[in-house]
């Protein structure tokens, strides 16, 4: 599986009819990254906020290495107590513990021959950070309850939403191990740092989602809910926005999708009361203001299309400051210059239709 480019879009599968796709800049060197580091065997640690999506690209460098043909095995390290979390990854022999009634192959030798995906790996005790050290040196491992020594070869990615490096310094992470996870390290960049992407997600969520939620007639949004999705903040990043996409179709009773029908859970910025009401009063007017250049800047590149010398004339500023607007604000002017391109859905190529 490689990268595919269509005009400015790149795209990967992932697999169950999923693939990663994006147009930011932000993005591009996050894609640089996976086909650098894809086809090694380096330990690859992904970081960023929750829903920027770090397991789907944990799954596309298993897609694009070597080790494609083999397992992809995926640890969320959140759900389980140390002592579950350790009969997992190492299993155990029959009898090991009580309830262990049979011998149980754990997840560091299901991964032999393909990929670990640690997620939430901060989560992992001190002691389970040692066991994990021991095996990356080694390469080998007892399950729990056992003496025979088990080989095993699989490929480390492990991916966190909290600061490692910070853990490190309060000393609930171990710093040897903390190295050898991030030989090559990712850094997702949040939905809002990369607001290109937003209109071609939706798109994406919208038409990978209509048929399965059995409401094959939606199959556009409208300018309007357009803007609301690009201006706002998303918390939850890129699963926010396909729940939010989601709950859209399953409430829109015709073919396109209005700004009603998005259910925001954080007021809408550029409504009365921008700013948290408490923020103190510097940070709630300098909120208030990036949201109104947000807006200003959108409701200029509608009426010109996108064409920067007569929004900079309408606007009175020179066209560099409004270019500087635009990549601050992270906004594509392309999505404003056909006016159907955006509302489209995207044809099995990838590009708009
Ligand atoms: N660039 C992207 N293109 C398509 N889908 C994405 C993209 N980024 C995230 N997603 C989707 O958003 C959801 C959250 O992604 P996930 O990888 O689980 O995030 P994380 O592990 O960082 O919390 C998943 O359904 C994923 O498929
Ligand atoms: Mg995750």
């Amino acid at each position: 599986v490689q990268t595919k480019t269509v005009g400015d879009t790149l795209r990967a599968e992932v697999g169950d009819d999923r693939l990663l796709i994006s147009r930011s800049p932000a993005m591009r060197r996050v894609w640089q990254t996976i086909e650098r580091t894809a086809p090694t065997d380096v330990s690859v640690l992904l970081t960023g906020a929750t829903g920027t999506g770090k397991e789907l690209v944990a799954r596309v460098i298993h897609k694009q290495s070597l080790r494609a043909g083999r397992d992809f095995v995926a640890i969320d390290c959140t759900a389980l107590s140390p002592m579950l979390l350790e009969s997992e990854l190492f299993g155990h022999e029959r009898g090991a513990f009580t309830g262990a009634d049979r011998e149980r192959a754990g997840m560091f030798q299901l991964a032999d021959g393909g990929t670990l995906f640690l997620d939430e790996i901060a989560n992992f005790s001190l002691d389970a950070q040692a066991k994990l050290l021991r095996i990356l040196q080694e390469r080998e491992f007892r399950r729990v309850g056992g003496r025979r020594l088990i080989r095993t070869d699989f490929r480390l990615i492990s991916a966190t939403n909290v600061d490692l490096a910070e853990c490190v310094r309060a000393g609930t992470f171990r710093g040897d191990l903390y190295h050898r996870l991030k030989v090559s390290h990712l850094e997702l960049p949040t939905l809002a740092e990369r607001r290109e992407d937003i209109p071609l997600l939706a798109s994406y969520f919208i038409d990978r989602k209509r048929l399965r939620l059995n409401r094959p007639w939606v199959c556009r949004m409208s300018h309007q809910a357009c803007d609301v999705l690009t201006a706002y903040d998303w918390p939850g990043n890129v699963r926010e926005l396909e729940n939010v996409i989601e709950a859209a179709i399953l409430e829109c009773p015709r073919d396109t999708i209005e700004a009603s029908h998005l259910a925001l859970t954080r007021r809408m910025p550029g409504t009365a009361g921008t700013a948290e009401p408490l923020a103190p009063y510097r940070e709630a007017r300098q909120q208030a203001l990036v949201t109104f250049e947000r807006f200003y800047l959108m409701a200029l590149l509608h009426q010109f299309h996108g064409r920067i010398r007569p929004i900079a004339a309408h606007a009175g500023v020179t066209p560099k400051h409004i270019r500087t607007l635009l990549r601050r604000h992270h906004i594509s002017r392309r999505d404003f210059r056909t006016p159907h391109v955006r509302r489209a859905p995207l044809r099995a190529d990838g590009t708009a239709s």
